[in-house]
Order: C-alpha cells, then sequence, then structure tokens
C-alpha cells in the first residue's frame, strides 16, 4: 500500500482527487474523513494541509504527495519532485492597495510585506536590490494591508479573484507555479513498483488530456 498526501481544502484539492479518478482509481470520499483507501489499487490517501505535504513526504510519513511547487521550493524541498503534474497553475505575486501608487519594484524599499512565502520573497527582493521588511503570517495574508499591517503583500494569485475581493492590485510577479508529485527518498521496491504502476497511468491521463 502506498500511501498519498494531498490537500485537504483549497487549489489543490479538486484537481488531485480529479487526477486520481482519472487514472481509474476509486475510492469514496467524505469532507470529514482525513484518510481513506482506494478500492481497486493499493493506494490509501491523506488530506492535509499543503504546507506540511513536503516535511510529511521528507521524513516518510507519507510516501508520496501533490504539492504546489510554490510550497516545495519554499520549503527548500524541490529534491522531491518526481515530475511537474501540469495543472493548479499559479503564481507568486506582489499586490499593493489598488488605490496607491505603485511605479516600480523600488516603491517596496522601507515597506513592510507581509506573505507566508519569505524564502521566495527574499530571493526575489535581493535579487532586486530592494530592501523591505518582510512579516510572515500563515494564512489570510491579502487582508494585511486593510488592517495596517503591511503595505503590500506576497502572496499566490490563481484567477486573482482573491485580490479583487480584497481591494488588491499585483503589481510584480515572483515565482510561477504548477503542481508537481513528489515522492520520499527512502521508498521500498514494493512501494516504488506500485509508485510506477501510478505514473503508468498518469502519463497516460495527461496524454489523453493533451
Ligand atoms: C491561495 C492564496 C489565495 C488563493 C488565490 O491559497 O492564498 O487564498 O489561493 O486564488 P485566486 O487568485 O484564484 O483567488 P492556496 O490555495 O495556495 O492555499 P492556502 O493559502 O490555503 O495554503
Ligand atoms: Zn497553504
Ligand atoms: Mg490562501
Amino acid at each position: 500500500m502506498l500511501r498519498l498526501a494531498i490537500q485537504k481544502s483549497g487549489r489543490l484539492s479538486d484537481d488531485s482527487l480529479n487526477l486520481i479518478r482519472e487514472c481509474g482509481i476509486s475510492f469514496i470520499s467524505s469532507s470529514l474523513k482525513l484518510k481513506t483507501e482506494c478500492t481497486n489499487f493499493p493506494l490509501e490517501i491523506l488530506f492535509l494541509r499543503d504546507d506540511d505535504i513536503p516535511g510529511y513526504v521528507a521524513d516518510g510519513v507519507a510516501d508520496i504527495g501533490i504539492v504546489g511547487e510554490n510550497v516545495l521550493v519554499e520549503e527548500g524541498k524541490q529534491s522531491l519532485t518526481v515530475e511537474k503534474l501540469g495543472f493548479s497553475k499559479c503564481r507568486l505575486s506582489l499586490a499593493v492597495p489598488k488605490s496607491a501608487e505603485y511605479n516600480s519594484i523600488a516603491d517596496l524599499n522601507g515597506k513592510n510585506i507581509a506573505t507566508s512565502y519569505p524564502n521566495l520573497l527574499q530571493a526575489y527582493l535581493d535579487e532586486q536590490g530592494v530592501q523591505a521588511n518582510i512579516h510572515t503570517i500563515s494564512g489570510s495574508v491579502e487582508i494585511a494591508p486593510s488592517i495596517g499591517l503591511a503595505e503590500a503583500i506576497c502572496d499566490i494569485v490563481s484567477s486573482g479573484s482573491t485580490l479583487i475581493s480584497n481591494g488588491l492590485k499585483e503589481v510584480e510577479r515572483v515565482f510561477k507555479s504548477e503542481a508537481a508529485l513528489i515522492a520520499s527518498e527512502q521508498l521500498s521496491d514494493e512501494k516504488q513498483q506500485i509508485l510506477e504502476k501510478l505514473l503508468f497511468r498518469i502519463h497516460a491521463v495527461q496524454r489523453a488530456r493533451k
């Protein structure tokens, strides 16, 4: 039995579950259960917070996982990547209030920026030669400017509707991301074989989607 970790609720959840279903793998899912065994394939699915998935896979608590590259790179765990999956595409962007005057990245010098991605943001600011104060918060980042915590935010943008609802405009793109399949570095031979069967099906699904 192979243990797969996917996001419990969020941008990646539906796309991840759809991929598994399109692979012909059946399971009963309920929003209250955090674990389910597939009925026709030796796979157990764990529903976790996306941020926790790379750590669980690195520790071998889960054997494989589906997670955004944004989380993977932020946590320095890119080496777990098996392959990119081509869905749940998004970007990590800087945004400021709609009414704020913004001409270039230099406008962020000396400003406070709220984010859940301090490492990716710091690397980008360094590269751009900008010095700002990064405030790391774990969620609801988009609210930071309106409560006076920061003048700008750096967060994931997909459709852009979260930014619009919070009166923000996207001003810089920091990082491009999509879903990736990751795997523990110490899989047993048995688990490795199940992973190969799963990958075979994933590739068939990807070919059919094209
Ligand atoms: C991101 C981000 C916003 C949302 C933006 O969250 O934090 O909440 O997606 O999407 P939109 O542009 O389509 O409105 P994510 O799904 O990465 O999960 P998390 O913040 O709950 O970890
Ligand atoms: Zn998250
Ligand atoms: Mg979010």
